[in-house]
């Protein structure tokens, strides 16, 4: 490699972390009178009619657990006045707390279509049903679901568009590592192509 170039290798470990930060959600879900919450950085879409998204839920989370008995779940997009909280949900597990809404500082309420609680004071709402893909959930720990209802803070996203005049404290968070987070930031607006 020219010695001149910033260009270096990255572990293999550490591989993720160049893609890692997608805007983190929380995923809900709800069985037999039990909500949960946890974060998830590895969530991203699939397809757009109808709707789709992917997300990571390792087989050790107790949010799995209620994903699989129910066959939904929701993700809420949290924003930099809930960093803390979401970190917090993402270190702490349902096994060890009977509320862990409670635990995180969190609060839900009630979703459009399914029965899990949506996150209050997110910026954004998805609410998913399970599209049942045995080998990839177990292989891989990767669930896909079809989005049945979504809604926005329009003072972040409106007319289908993030606003780039979004306040500060309602601005996505995007995780490094560590419980440190990139906040969203300047939109850059490319020049239309010409040809
Ligand atoms: C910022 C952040 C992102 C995370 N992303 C994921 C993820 O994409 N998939 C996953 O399975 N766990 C992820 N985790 C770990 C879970 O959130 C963590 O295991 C959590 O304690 C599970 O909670 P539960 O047992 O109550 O379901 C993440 C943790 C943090 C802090």
């Amino acid at each position: 490699m020219n010695s001149n170039s910033p260009r270096r290798d990255v572990p293999l470990p550490q591989a993720y972390r160049l893609l890692n930060h997608g805007p983190t959600v929380l995923v809900s879900a709800r069985h037999a009178g039990r909500s949960n919450v946890m974060a998830a950085a590895w969530a991203m879409p699939l397809d757009f009619d109808p709707p789709k998204v992917t997300v990571v839920i390792d087989k050790n989370t107790f949010t799995r657990r209620l994903i699989e008995a129910s066959g939904t779940f929701a993700l809420s997009v949290p924003c930099r006045a809930l960093a803390d909280a979401t970190y917090a949900a993402g270190s702490l597990s349902g096994a060890d707390h009977e509320d862990k809404f409670a635990a995180c500082g969190l609060t839900g309420f009630a979703a459009q279509r399914i029965d899990a609680p949506l996150v209050e004071g997110c910026v954004a709402w998805l609410e998913c049903r399970v599209i049942a893909e045995p080998h990839h959930q177990q292989a891989y720990d990767l669930f896909v679901a079809e989005v049945l209802a979504a809604q926005a803070d329009e003072r972040v996203f409106a007319n289908g568009r993030w606003r780039a005049d979004a306040p500060a404290e309602l601005r996505t968070l995007h995780h490094q590592a560590g419980g440190a987070f990139f906040v969203a930031g300047d939109t850059v607006q490319a020049a239309k192509p010409r040809g």
